[in-house]
């Protein structure tokens, strides 16, 4: 099963992707969780992608092809894999189509999620993540026990550096331009599944496994 999770920053795309990756053994494959991870380290990549994140801009078409494709080659991506933020632009979507078709492969199903701009707003302005596990919670639905502390690991809680409002809004323009006309791209194939990202994360979650299942 090759899917595929799309939404607008703060739609949920995370919050979901762990949950279907645990529930149906998929790999959950993050472009922005791996462009974070780089970012970490320091390199000079990992400088100018964070450059990019930081203002809301997208990560050029090449770098972003080329980290995916070599991640689908893993071992673990031959059975079925879950995209989360990945594609978001037609150039990107038409690679992945060709890199699959070249092994018999084809994109499954694309999960849409919808939420408005308000929400996304609230939401992202309100995330905070650890530095160390990657865990993210949130002021508002999901706080950590102890303030500024990972529940899980005990690494330091901070908010991401693209959650303030004019990059929010960078990136909801950025995802209007050119990311959501790949829910035309992917209907014209007749795989996309809208579900409404409004409700709460378990009804957003039983939603998707009943149109996974
Ligand atoms: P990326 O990390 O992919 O960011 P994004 O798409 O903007 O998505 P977010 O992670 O902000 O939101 P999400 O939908 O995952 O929501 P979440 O579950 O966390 O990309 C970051 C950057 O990397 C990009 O801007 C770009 O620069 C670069 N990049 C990445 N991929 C790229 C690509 N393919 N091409 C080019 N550049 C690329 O939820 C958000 C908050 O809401 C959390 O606090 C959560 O607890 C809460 N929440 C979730 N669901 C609910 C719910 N149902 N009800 C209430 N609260 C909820």
């Amino acid at each position: 099963m090759n899917l595929i999770l799309l939404g607008p920053p703060g739609a949920g795309k995370g919050t979901q992707a762990k949950k279907i990756a645990v529930k149906f053994d998929l790999p959950h494959i993050s472009t922005g969780d791996m462009f974070r991870e780089t970012a970490q380290s320091g390199s000079e990549l990992g400088k100018q992608l964070q450059g990019y994140m930081s203002a809301g801009k997208l990560v050029p078409d090449d770098v972003v092809i080329a980290v995916v494709r070599q991640r689908l080659s893993s071992d673990d991506a031959k059975k079925g894999f879950l995209l989360d933020g990945f594609p978001r632009t037609l150039a990107q979507a038409q690679a992945l189509d060709k890199a699959l078709a070249g092994d018999g492969k084809k994109i499954d199903g694309v999960i849409s999620l919808t939420v408005d701009a308000d929400e996304v707003v609230r939401r992202l302005s309100s995330r905070r993540v650890c530095v160390a596990c990657g865990a993210s919670y949130n002021l508002i639905s999901n706080p950590a026990k102890k303030e500024d502390v990972c529940d899980a690991c005990g690494g330091k809680v901070i908010q991401r550096a693209d959650d303030n409002a004019a990059t929010i809004r960078n990136r909801l323009e950025v995802y209007r331009e050119q990311t959501s006309p790949l829910i035309e791209y992917y209907s014209s194939a007749g795989v996309v599944r809208e579900i409404d990202g409004m409700q709460p994360v378990e009804e957003v979650f039983k939603k998707i496994c009943a149109v996974i299942k």
